[in-house]
């Protein structure tokens, strides 16, 4: 198929940083295709179907092409440029021309975590104006990201909603793209306009840390979940509850070797494309305006030495903006130019000649504007690609309707009202929530006396996960949560607080007191790297939280039915604490309105439980990756209900492990 020409010098210096080899001397036009790239480029490339591209608007067009004429390297590169807000004052906004700006995990306005949405806007007011004061021809308005992956959870008192491997088991697009909708208000609502969502990963190995960030196993059920939240975000762009999406991490960050975090992706350039591929035909179809990059590298069946994605000008230019034709912006992942082989933290002619347009370079944007002018001026990135990258950035900010509707000022902004939806959260919950086991004990009709056992009960810490107030989920109580229900809370009001009695550590337990013991087990929070489980780590809970699970062994085979409630980011080996439970509800990170799951378990109002799982639940604490049936206890898509139950009775256990052999 016809590909645009590119030039060959260009390429050829971008081919050697493809390679991972900067510094090499670059590919001889011989070994270059006639449209520039090798042979194993042209095998990656050609693996992807080719995406039509969207007509362009004429008249856009002509007012980006005039005001990127109007502009001067340096505003071109301000405008390439992401600090983060540790970093960087509204006036340093104005004074280096800068384009966008984001926050990370754990940063809020003055460094206040009970930030109101009232400071948030504030802040994002002060940006804005600042962006606007420029002495630019025509001054660009800023625009803000924040990772809203589960609602606006950065934010003091916002909604949590399930994570994505929850959403996966509802098996409900529309309910994703009504989050989404609600997640695009309450953004707004700080004076933001981008949010760094959907995660468009299809797991194929549960060690890694951001397995909850991932919606299944199945490319197809990612790619519909993964354009509905786009769809739900962006609504037409036209209004300002509306937000632009950021598809990641492309491509390949949930396929990497043993599920290594920012590891090595092996896969073959077919299995690239349609596994790991996927939702990005469905996002871009959505209309995603933007792509983030994954850390990931990629060896095409481990043969060729690509390196990370960052410095894959095959894959982002010719994948994603050629294969795909993706017309939006381009973002690079936190620091993750410093990967890229022969780069740092704050230099990569390699990144901007791969293809990416914006750079996340929370800290250290002041050097990476310099070295940047410096890479043009001295011809390592040519002014072309600089002009590809800005027009990109300003078709993105005149799509959102930006330089007519700053996005400071909407009709939500500073309504601490639209950050909240909890019956919507409430529904999410209850539609998430996995049935793996009743034997003949669930629903549990009120009335019934019982005893709730597991500090992960009354913890919106261990229901929220990682992404929520902070990056990691930690160094958080529950008095950072004024907004939500925690499980006891749940229990308590649909049982009556007579009725339950709480005991964290379940020394209240007495055979005869009560009628049912609920536990709740928790994965403690994780996020990235952090949240890997490495190979030869045993990926079970036991092993991991012994505590909880010998606190289940203590109430359990004690003549009361014990119903289990696990808060997890993962599937994982779980058949002893199963087998020690007369129900399993598998709840993953149910987010702030945990006690939702109550009135599944009470059966109120005719509710039933309706999910189901969105990847295989293994039998074994050491699975090897991609889900074989021979380490299935229950395979993708399993889930039962009260209308349709069946015994479940005693499974097979494996050998507590110290390490996988
Ligand atoms: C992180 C994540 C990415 C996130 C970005 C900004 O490292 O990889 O998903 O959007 O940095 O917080």
């Amino acid at each position: 198929m016809k590909h645009r020409i590119f030039l060959v010098t260009a390429l050829a210096g971008a081919l050697a940083a493809c390679a991972g080899a900067a510094g090499a001397p670059p590919e001889t036009a011989a070994q270059l295709k006639p449209d520039g790239w090798s042979e194993a480029e042209r095998q990656a490339i050609d693996a992807w179907s080719e995406r039509s591209a969207a007509r362009l608007d004429p008249a856009s067009e002509a007012r980006i092409a005039a005001i990127v004429a109007g502009m001067t390297l340096e505003q071109k590169i301000g405008q390439m440029t992401q600090p983060e807000i540790r970093s960087i004052t509204p006036d340093q906004v104005r004074q280096y021309y800068i384009g966008t700006i984001l926050n990370g995990g754990g940063a809020w306005p003055q460094m206040n975590k009970h930030a109101s949405v009232a400071d948030w806007a504030a802040l994002a007011a002060a940006y804005t104006k600042a962006s606007l004061s420029t002495d630019m021809k025509v001054p660009v308005p800023v625009v803000w990201g924040i990772d809203a992956v589960h609602g606006n959870n950065n934010v003091h008192g916002a909604t949590i909603y399930p994570h994505n491997i929850g959403l996966g088991a509802a098996h409900d697009p529309a309910l994703v793209e009504r989050i989404g909708r609600a997640t695009a208000k309450s953004v707004r609502a700080t004076g933001l306009a981008w949010a760094f969502a959907p995660t468009l990963a299809v797991v194929q190995n549960q060690r890694w840390g951001r397995s909850y960030e991932s919606y299944s196993s199945d490319p197809a059920q990612v790619a519909r979940n993964g354009a509905a939240l786009v769809r739900g975000l962006q609504g037409d762009l036209s209004g300002d509850g509306d937000v632009i999406a950021s598809a990641k991490h492309f491509a390949g960050d949930g396929g990497t070797f043993q599920g290594v975090d920012q590891g090595e992706n092996r896969s073959s350039a077919h299995d690239y494309a349609a596994i790991h591929g996927a939702g990005y035909y469905s996002a871009l179809d959505a209309g995603a305006q933007t792509v983030m990059i994954s850390y990931n590298s990629w060896t095409m069946g481990g043969t060729v030495p690509f390196g990370k994605m960052h410095g894959n000008r095959a894959a982002v230019t010719g994948i994603l903006k050629g294969r795909l034709a993706f017309d939006g912006l381009v973002v690079s992942d936190w620091n993750a130019i410093e990967q890229v082989s022969g780069c740092t933290v704050d230099h990569c002619p390699q990144a901007i000649n791969a293809g990416v347009d914006v750079f996340m370079v929370p800290e250290k944007w002041q050097s990476f504007i310099a070295n940047t002018l410096a890479d043009v001026r001295e011809g390592r990135v040519p002014m072309t690609r600089i002009d590809d990258a800005v027009t990109r950035i300003l078709r993105v900010k005149m799509r959102m309707g930006l330089f007519e509707r700053p996005t400071a000022a909407g009709r939500y902004t500073g309504d601490a009202s639209a950050i909240v939806d909890r019956p919507l959260a409430q529904e999410a919950v209850r539609k998430s929530a996995v049935l793996l086991k009743n034997d003949a004990v669930l629903p549990l009709a009120p009335g019934k006396r019982i005893l709730v056992v597991g500090e992960a009960a009354d913890s919106f810490v261990r229901q929220a996960g990682g992404w929520s107030v902070t990056w990691q989920g930690d160094e958080t109580d529950n008095g950072d949560f004024p907004v939500g229900e925690t499980m006891l809370g749940g229990l308590r009001r649909v049982y009556g607080a007579a009725n339950v009695t709480w005991s964290a550590d379940g020394s209240a337990f007495a055979p005869g007191k009560f009628d049912a013991v609920i536990a709740v087990l928790g994965e403690t929070p994780y996020a990235e790297t952090k949240g890997d489980v490495r190979w030869p780590a045993p990926l079970d809970f036991t092993g991991r939280f012994p505590a909880q699970a010998a606190l289940l062994g203590r109430v359990s085979g004690q003549g009361v039915p014990v119903v289990s409630v696990l808060y997890s980011g993962r599937t994982l080996y779980a058949t002893d604490l199963i087998n020690r439970s007369d129900a399993f509800v598998a709840a993953f990170l149910p987010g702030s309105e945990a006690g939702a799951l109550a009135d599944l378990l009470a059966g109120s109002k005719q509710l039933d439980f309706s999910a189901r799982l969105s990847f295989a639940w293994p039998n074994t604490r050491c699975p090897s990756g991609g889900e074989p049936s021979g380490e299935r206890l229950f395979a993708r898509g399993y889930g039962l209900s009260y209308a349709h139950g069946m015994k479940t009775g005693s499974l097979t256990e494996q050998a507590p492990l110290s390490t996988c052999p």
